[in-house]
């Protein structure tokens, strides 16, 4: 076998005088610099209204993922996602079925919200969703929980009731998506808690397979 000062030789013997070496960033820069350009993205109309881009926030090597739909109110002023009423319900939630917070990431389509909190348009599902792809891409999770319609949509390609995609296993690629009601929906139909329940302790053996 050559050793490396072998090689090194061959190539100054061919006449090559300077070698760059490779610079390879890592997951935590990628992951910065993918930030960095959601918080400066022009990408639709939102970033006129918007108070912060909530680009999503938690543990970048996690094996679970929530992508929720966009950011409300609270969001918007805190920069933060699920940071309001039906987030502090999820993180609640999550506590009792005992899914460690410190191995989650959350994220949302939608990096920005959408004035009054109207429902995302498809012109700014689709501006936004590359930034999604790479989180997903980046972060890698064994399993995504979509919480809500425009998740599920954009990750399974299914357009179905969530009554009746919730608590199913579809694939995004190699990552097993779970659909769930969203948090929000929970707040004003209390009764579908329990079933929310049922669908995240489902979600907890996946990770435990
Ligand atoms: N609803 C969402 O879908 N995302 C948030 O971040 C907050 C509320």
């Amino acid at each position: 076998m050559k050793s490396l000062i072998d090689i090194i030789n061959f190539y100054k013997d061919i006449g090559v005088e300077y070698m760059k070496p490779l610079k390879i960033s890592s997951k935590e820069e990628e992951f910065e610099k993918l930030k960095e350009k959601a918080l400066n993205c022009r990408g639709c109309e939102l970033y006129k209204t918007r108070t912060n881009v909530v680009f999503g926030e938690g543990n970048i090597n996690a094996s679970l993922m929530f992508v929720g739909e966009a950011p409300g109110r609270d969001e918007d002023l805190k920069g933060r996602p699920f940071v309001g009423r039906a987030g502090r319900l999820l993180r609640d939630i999550l506590k009792d079925v005992g899914i460690d917070a410190s191995d989650i990431y959350i994220a949302n389509c939608l990096k920005c919200r959408p004035p009054n909190n109207r429902d995302p348009q498809a012109d700014e599902l689709i501006a936004c969703f590359g930034f999604l792809k790479e989180q997903i891409r980046l972060i890698s999770p064994k399993v995504i929980a979509t919480l809500g319609r425009y998740s599920t949509y954009e990750l399974t390609n299914q357009k179905g009731a969530m009554g009746t995609l919730r608590g199913r296993v579809f694939s995004y690629g190699a990552i097993k998506v779970v659909p769930l009601y969203h948090p929000a929906y929970l707040l004003r139909n209390p009764n579908a808690v329990d079933v929310f329940i049922e669908d995240l302790r489902m979600v907890k053996r996946l990770l435990e397979q």
